[in-house]
């Protein structure tokens, strides 16, 4: 096959420029879903696709394709991409990476004239970060199957806007029904997000799969009191009970070490006022294992923990699990063409399991997905100072050109061995 290569200048320009829509004093980016910040970042997206001839169409969750065709239009496309939106304090490469050295390969695509087999395709799925609509992975959650798309629409962010009045405010709601868009493969690449591939010295994370994770969202109501004039024997302080339900989430990580995490990462105080003793508290929380049993194990803890650490204060729980994604194990075949791209490219590789949540694995349901991973500066993400190079950037996305090719190949092989389709 001819050996095509990306632009490593033009996919950082892009990264550059992309990245000052929502550009944080500090380096990062705060470009939450469905705000006017992205609806600029899509703007700019969609412009740069139809450049390249490709037809964008969007879906009723707000998912963006950009296709550019292949030889057999009746082939459903191999597709790449990830998201565009970010954490409120998120950095630059986290999703962006994804989506614009998928661009960058569709360019290098089109600046060769490259015709192939498939149609090929750049997808920005909308909502991945789960930030301000939680959970994660809403949109390709619906595309595949597992979340209702009324009830998608219907999540609140934490000022009571809904998902799908946001979606329409920015004016991406399109036409196409959210799934109905079969993929022939996916393949995402994203930074690491964790120091595995950077202590190894590897240029690429072929990543198998993805760890399990299960949220959930608790509200612990006690009663508001005056600090000055309430006994402690009388109170019943939330946010007490809160500090004791975090340390006992910490320690269910810790008794399952060293692959279990656990998160307080979300936390509103009420009335939030020095001289009151607090009467609510909302918190959530975050667990994650590769071991679907272990998870269930970790998740009857937490049961546990919440009425252990509320009862004895007098407090009142409501809690509910509001996102539960199992364990994922990528396509072997998709793995293997990453494992192939990345030797074809000469760049030093090991196999990783992902410890973020992805868009890929909702995707992995309806079709062949794998994803690729490039090192990032000392494991640092969901942080304003996430960083990867310039090169680190350019080798994860020549192994995603490359990756696609190769699987382009194998389809057009079993196309013409009569097993496509
Ligand atoms: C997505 O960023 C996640 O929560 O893993
Ligand atoms: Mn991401
Ligand atoms: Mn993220």
């Amino acid at each position: 096959m001819r050996n095509l290569t990306i632009d490593a200048e033009r996919l950082w320009g892009n990264l550059m420029e992309t990245a000052a829509i929502g550009a944080t004093p500090k380096g990062g980016i705060c470009r939450l879903t469905l705000t006017d910040l992205d609806r600029m970042v899509r703007d700019w997206f969609r412009a740069q696709a139809e450049a390249l001839g490709c037809t964008v169409t969007v879906d009723d969750m707000g998912v963006m394709f950009a296709s550019r065709p292949g030889q057999r239009a009746d082939v459903p496309p191999i597709a790449m991409g990830s998201h565009l939106d970010t954490q409120p304090t998120g950095g630059k490469f986290d999703g962006a990476l994804g989506v614009l050295a998928a661009l960058e390969a569709l360019q290098t695509l089109h600046a060769a004239g490259y015709e192939t087999f498939a149609p090929i395709e750049v997808v920005n799925w909308t909502n991945e970060e789960g930030a301000r609509f939680a959970p994660a992975c809403v949109a390709s959650g619906v595309f595949a199957g597992v979340y209702e798309r009324d009830w998608a629409a219907a999540r609140q962010d934490r000022s009571g806007t809904a998902f799908g009045a946001a979606l329409e405010a920015i004016g991406y709601r399109g036409a196409e029904r959210c799934g109905a868009h079969p993929l022939s493969a996916f393949f995402e690449l994203h930074i690491e997000q964790g120091p595995l591939l950077e202590a190894e010295g590897r240029e690429i994370g072929i990543v198998t799969g993805v760890q399990g994770v299960r949220w959930f969202e608790a509200t612990l109501t006690g009663q508001d009191a005056h600090t000055g004039a309430t006994p402690m024997h009388l109170r019943k302080n939330a946010l007490l009970g809160a500090a004791h339900l975090i340390e006992r989430v910490e320690g269910i990580a810790r008794a399952h070490a060293p692959l279990a995490v656990a998160t307080v990462g979300s936390m509103e105080v009420r009335p939030n006022s020095p001289n009151v003793v607090p009467g609510e508290v909302f918190l959530t929380v975050d667990l994650r294992h590769p071991d679907m049993a272990v998870l269930d194990t970790m998740e009857g803890e937490l049961t546990a923990a919440i009425s252990e650490a509320c009862a004895p204060l007098g407090l009142a729980v409501a809690s509910a699990k509001i996102w539960d994604q199992p364990p994922v194990h990528f396509d072997e075949a998709c793995v293997a063409a990453v494992r192939q791209a990345a030797a074809t490219s000469g760049l030093s590789a090991r196999e990783i399991v992902s410890g973020a949540s992805h868009d890929a694995a909702y995707v992995s349901r309806v079709a062949p997905t794998a994803m690729i991973f490039v090192p990032c500066r000392d494991g640092i993400s969901h942080n304003e100072a996430e960083y990867s190079s310039k090169e680190q950037c350019a080798a994860g996305a020549q192994v995603l050109l490359q990756a696609v090719l190769d699987y382009d190949r194998q389809l057009a092989d079993r196309y013409a061995a009569g097993k496509g389709g």
